[in-house]
């Protein structure tokens, strides 16, 4: 199936309510476990890379990549650029043939965020590239990109004129939720979901996806976050898998039965979270 825009995929999982995994790749064998257990589960999913990993692999190199795997199997499949502070690496990413970016101007004033989401916004939208804001800062660190304590909470009115005045695609809310792993049970603010929900229904994303529970995302999709945001733990069942293949195998130096051992264990993962978001069989 060829790939689709971004916008596509938020509008039938916000429509029906299901989420959609965001999955962070970093390499070849990432991106195939990715793709692998949406063909097997029939999901949609959003193949979704870190600036670090941009940096690291080239724009080109991952578009390149994606549109010939994504081309193989029959989902539809989108590529996204992660909490992006920095716009040349937008602009690389949408000359690459991108399909949709974050851009994370959190750390600037309201104002400054404001005015160059917009700019990123109409930029992004002349080539069918959609664009995700941030107002406030998700707490925890992504690849390099933000803190431990996020930003403050932003008054409703000011958020959701933030919201139509840039005219992106979809927003990140800072709800309680935070990248890397919870030191314990998070306290989700579900209020402020159902209160952007009712004065801008515009699709939500789910950052910071590591460690939540069932009930918590069941409850958020139902509200109106069909993006879901996973990263963390697939950076730990990718090198725990490893970790365990080497002690196993110590004598073994095929790297394809390595490799492949790795993407089993990360496509039970990823398949578990595409069940649990309820994006099995969803693709059309
Ligand atoms: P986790 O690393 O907590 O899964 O969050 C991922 C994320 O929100 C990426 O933006």
């Amino acid at each position: 199936m060829p790939v689709v825009p971004m916008q596509q995929i938020l509008k039938h999982a916000f429509d029906h309510r299901y989420g959609v995994g965001a999955f962070n790749i970093v390499d070849w064998v990432t991106m195939d476990a990715v793709l692998f257990a949406a063909a097997e589960t029939k999901s949609p999913v959003i193949v979704q890379v870190s600036v670090k990993t941009v940096k690291v692999m080239g724009a080109k190199l991952i578009r390149v990549m994606f549109e010939e795997m994504a081309g193989r199997v029959p989902v539809p499949t989108t590529l996204h650029l992660d909490h992006c502070p920095d716009r040349k690496v937008i602009e690389d990413c949408v000359a690459a043939g991108w399909n949709s970016v974050l851009f994370d101007a959190s750390k600037l004033t309201y104002e400054d965020n404001l005015a160059q989401t917009r700019q990123v916004v109409e930029f992004a939208h002349q080539y069918g590239v959609a664009v995700e804001g941030e107002l406030e800062g998700i707490k925890g660190v992504e690849d390099g990109v933000g803190d431990e304590y996020g930003g403050p909470i932003v008054a409703l009115d000011k958020a959701v004129a933030f919201i139509r005045q840039t005219g992106i695609d979809s927003f990140a809310p800072a709800i309680g939720t935070a990248h890397g792993l919870y030191k314990g049970t998070p306290k989700i603010n579900f209020q402020r979901v159902a209160e952007i929900m009712e004065a801008e229904p515009i699709p939500l994303v789910i950052h910071g996806g590591t460690g939540l529970s069932e009930e918590t995302f069941h409850k958020l999709i139902a509200y109106g976050m069909p993006k879901i945001n996973i990263s963390t733990q697939l950076k730990i069942t990718l090198a725990d898998s490893y970790r365990a293949y080497l002690e196993e195998h110590p004598t073994e130096y095929d790297p394809l039965k390595l490799l492949g051992a790795v993407k089993k264990k990360l496509v039970a993962q990823i398949e578990s979270f595409m069940h649990t978001f309820g994006s099995e069989g969803k693709a059309a």
